[in-house]
């Protein structure tokens, strides 16, 4: 683990007792851990917009009878398979399949991907979730 260091922060109060009340709902034991993480989080979304290297988690709920939507998603995705790490495939009901796709690359690909799986017609709904990648940094 890299050195820790300390700094004061000075904030309203208002302010304080409103993150005091979101980091105990977010289950947080300190601010200290709360405050680590929104900066990460704001570094992601850094990387995210400069595209840089991330990794991204998309999901997306299809209807698998829509005519032709399985074998354009499938050429999407070879479109894109150096970003491609895994795909997990679950049938959720008759009608409607859950894809699970992981993605390691640059975060502006990773966008073009999802966006062009939302796209497609019968592709009820899509999300797409970035993170970190490497511990050099942050
Ligand atoms: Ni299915």
């Amino acid at each position: 683990m890299s050195k820790l260091y300390r700094f004061g922060v000075s904030l309203e109060k208002p302010l304080i007792d409103a993150f005091d009340r979101h980091i105990k709902r977010q289950n947080y034991k300190n601010r200290s851990e709360a405050i680590r993480d929104l900066i990460r989080s704001e570094l992601v979304k850094k990387q995210w917009k400069e595209g840089g290297i991330v990794a991204g988690v998309i999901v997306m709920n299809y209807n698998h009878h829509k005519r032709e939507l399985v074998s354009k998603m499938l050429d999407i995705q070879h479109d894109f398979q150096e970003l491609i790490i895994s795909t997990q495939h679950i049938h959720l009901t008759h009608h409607e399949c859950l894809e699970i796709i992981a993605a390691k690359g640059k975060a502006d690909e990773i966008e073009q991907l999802s966006n062009s799986l939302q796209s497609l017609v019968g592709v009820k709904h899509v999300s797409l979730s970035i993170s970190a990648v490497g511990d050099g940094t942050f």
